[in-house]
């Protein structure tokens, strides 16, 4: 398994291009199985789980080209069951459900495990198809859904933890060829929702409302073919501005929507790192003002819990004490661990850390456990003295394009050490 090693004290400067967004790549590419006809889509990155996707596609029976970040998908003849040795690899597997269940009427997926982020139930999207009139199956490890037609109907997605993104994705895929008018109540309202609304809408399906608490999809008879440039990824936005935060000397973040990360700007500039925006970039450096920050993550507009364990890192070094509260998945603190072993003084409180900023970090040997706590170390040792070796990168490979290979364009001393 490769490592990143990173030698830590060397400030950043300059600028990056925020890559295609992850969330919003996955559910398109599932959302191509809705039509006989070839969809385009442009702006994919290359990570493992989008390389996932489409070894599902493949399986299901479509044709699917890739050219750098161009996607073209053919899903002619098409089967109803997701292999498992692929989908057990990737939750988000479960976002083929509603473009099989829409297209044929029935699908077999396998359940998708737990994870180091806690469990991920799926009862909402199941609640959401039999509202359709779809029955419900769970055996052998798998959901297998179907339903002679589906027919339109007042759906409510929101769960104990609000809303549902993939549910709500699954929800609109299985909607817009059924029989009429679908309300979703409680929808998620993040940007990668819109983008899949849009996609579908260019499709020749009937949706309103995307971006908001509620969404009304009218079925139609068939969806055509079409060409679409997928939204860029605000996580990795965020992500190179905490970088910016933690070691910058001025770095600016290119090809972002800012109102996609204004929750994650105006937490920057609460503790002190305001930012400068200017059309579609953003840029942040120290002012030497860094201060303590209460933060709670939650659905989108709020601050999104994909951005949690980063801001964990960055105020590991700020002076004061700053309390973090996870309210998306509150056991998703595998990173609190490993920044410890680097010197970070943070305790647990049910979903809550409590963070006492300290002077310094310092290297150590530290182990990649999900896609996001797994950038936090990485940022940990952007500003940690010493070496930092973080192992199980593959991690990260899910979910960031190059994210060493763009670090190391900003002045990081990092690189990646390939498994013997
Ligand atoms: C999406 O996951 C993202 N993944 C996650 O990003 C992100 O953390 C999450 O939304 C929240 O924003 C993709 O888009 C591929 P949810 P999703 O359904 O849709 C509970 C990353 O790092 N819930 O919005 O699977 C659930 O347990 C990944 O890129 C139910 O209770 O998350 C959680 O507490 C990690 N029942 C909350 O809702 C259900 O049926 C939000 O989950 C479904 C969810």
């Amino acid at each position: 398994m490769d490592k990143i090693l990173i030698h830590g004290g060397h400030p950043l400067s300059g600028s990056i291009k925020v890559s295609g967004s992850k969330n919003s790549s996955l559910p398109i590419l599932a959302a191509t199985l809705l039509t006989r006809e070839p969809c385009v889509v442009h702006g994919v990155p290359d990570l493992s789980d989008t390389h996932y996707m489409l070894q599902i596609l493949i399986h299901l029976g479509a044709q699917v080209e890739r050219a750098s970040g161009t996607v073209s998908v053919s899903a002619d003849n098409i089967g109803s069951v997701a292999p498992y040795d692929v989908v057990r690899k990737m939750r988000a597997s479960i976002c083929v459900l509603g473009p099989l269940l829409g297209r044929c009427k029935e699908a077999t997926v396998s359940l998708p495990g737990g994870c180091v982020i806690g469990d991920r139930p799926i009862d909402l999207h199941l609640k959401g198809f039999e509202g359709l009139g779809a029955a419900v199956r769970v055996e052998g490890g798998n959901v297998k859904v179907f339903a002679p037609k589906l027919t339109g109907a007042v759906i409510n997605l929101r769960g104990k933890f609000g809303p549902t993104v993939l549910g709500t994705d699954n929800m609109m895929m299985a909607a817009v060829l059924a029989d009429g008018v679908t309300v979703i109540e409680g929808a998620a309202q993040e940007p990668e929702v819109v983008d899949l609304a849009n996609f579908l809408n260019k499709m020749g399906a009937k949706i309103e409302g995307a971006g908001t608490r509620r969404i009304i999809i009218e079925g139609v008879a068939a969806l055509h073919g079409t060409e679409h440039d997928v939204i860029p990824d605000r996580i990795e936005a965020g992500t190179f501005l905490v970088a910016g935060a933690i070691c910058g000397q001025g770095i600016t973040v290119k090809r972002i929507e800012p109102e996609h990360v204004r929750s994650i700007t105006d937490a920057l500039a609460s503790c002190g790192f305001p930012v400068n925006i200017a059309d579609h970039a953003i840029s942040i450096s120290p002012n030497g003002e860094a201060k303590a920050l209460e933060l709670t993550t939650d659905p989108y507009p709020g601050f999104p819990s994909d951005m949690q364990a980063q801001m964990c890192a960055l105020l590991s070094t700020t002076d004061g004490i700053s309390v973090v509260t996870e309210n998306i998945f509150p056991q998703r603190y595998m990173h609190v661990a490993e920044l410890k072993r680097m010197g970070a003084q943070m305790q647990l409180e049910g979903a809550t850390a409590v963070i006492q900023g300290v002077d310094r970090l310092f290297g150590a040997p530290v182990m990649a456990s999900d896609l996001r706590a797994s950038a936090a170390l990485v940022l940990a040792g952007l500003k940690a003295d010493g070496i930092t070796e973080v192992s199980r990168v593959y991690h990260i490979d899910r979910g960031y394009e190059r994210l060493d290979e763009k670090l190391s364009e900003l002045g990081a001393h990092i690189e990646r050490v390939k498994a013997a």
